[in-house]
């Protein structure tokens, strides 16, 4: 993180921001072709677990709710370790952690579109764990999370915005060349490759409990009933919030200072509040034909 708080990304104008690599883009201070390239090769083990997500999703609350699980000194306080630390990103390696030599098992998060995934994931050993969100829902989260982002382009009119994310022609992220709907159509349309668990940001959001319980489950993991409250609790929202280690607050080189951090609002639905008429029948329209063959139909519930 000192890397990039430091270097010059905050004074470089936001279209130089990303490099293009086989179709997606990418931070050039934190990631380069070779390297991306490289992920291809990358050595899983058996107990390794990645969080995949599109942008916006959900991923810092996914990073936070497996540290819980795995780390007592978490739970109970003891550690100070920012979640980043736990589950740091594949493709991006803030810290210049030797991933090779991290104890099992090693947590991981990534934005990556399958087929830039290593290729040993496929084997079904490493656990993997995708949460997707109602699209509308992460345009909005995007479009105010640019507006206080350094390292995004910003867009000013979220029409424009929602315009580029239904085309996928938008820098959008800061990793995927910002289609939503070809992150979640490789990675489910290729689900039997991994050993995956397709998790839903509204379903969290309606039973936290039930699906830290389907988490546990799938990564074999028992906790007490007690283990599972403090999880839930320190999951929640709120608390996550005024927790700096899981809320990025001094990520001042991502986020103006005093701006909101990667907890905004936390609710299902929010495009309800910047979405015209015209515009969620338009997004519904793509949606629904982008998604026909596959089985998200009703936004509601994905
Ligand atoms: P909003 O902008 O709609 O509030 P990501 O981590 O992938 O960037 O996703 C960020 C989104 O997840 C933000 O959405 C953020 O508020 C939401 N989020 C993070 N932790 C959450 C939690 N504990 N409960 C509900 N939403 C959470």
């Amino acid at each position: 993180w000192e890397v990039i708080c430091s270097c010059h990304l905050l004074s470089r104008p936001s279209e130089e921001f990303m490099f293009k690599h086989k179709g997606f883009y990418f931070l050039p201070d934190l990631a380069n072709p070779e390297y991306i390239d490289s992920l291809e090769h990358f050595v899983i083990r058996d107990s390794d677990v990645f969080v995949v997500t599109f942008p916006k999703s959900g991923t810092v609350w996914m990073q936070n709710i497996l540290s819980l699980i795995y780390y007592e000194s978490h739970r109970d306080g003891t550690a100070k370790t920012e979640t980043i630390d736990r589950v740091p990103w594949l493709e991006y390696n803030f810290n210049k952690m030797d991933y090779g030599s991290r104890p099992s098992p090693r947590l991981f998060s990534t934005h990556l579109p399958y087929y830039l995934a290593p290729r040993d994931m496929r084997n079904k050993g490493a656990k993997v764990i995708y949460v997707a969100r109602n699209p509308k829902d992460v345009a909005v989260s995007y479009f105010h999370f640019s507006k206080h982002a350094f390292i995004f382009e910003k867009v000013p009119d979220f029409n424009i915005l929602m315009e580029r994310f239904l085309s996928g022609k938008g820098k959008v992220s800061f990793t995927a060349k910002s289609s939503w709907f070809d992150h979640i159509r490789g990675w489910f349309t290729h689900r039997a490759d991994y050993n995956i668990l397709f998790l839903t940001y509204e379903e969290m959001k309606k039973d936290l409990r039930s699906a830290v319980l389907k988490i546990c489950d799938f990564l074999g993991k028992r906790l007490t009933e007690k283990e599972l409250d403090v999880v839930v609790e320190k999951a929640t929202f709120n608390n996550m919030k005024s927790d700096p280690r899981s809320n990025y607050e001094d990520k001042t080189c991502i986020l103006k200072k005093g701006r909101d951090n990667f907890l905004r609002r936390g609710t299902v639905g929010d495009w309800k509040n910047i979405m015209t008429v015209a515009q969620s029948e338009k997004f519904n329209k793509v949606f629904n034909e982008k998604m026909k063959d596959l089985p998200f139909k009703d936004r509601g519930t994905l």
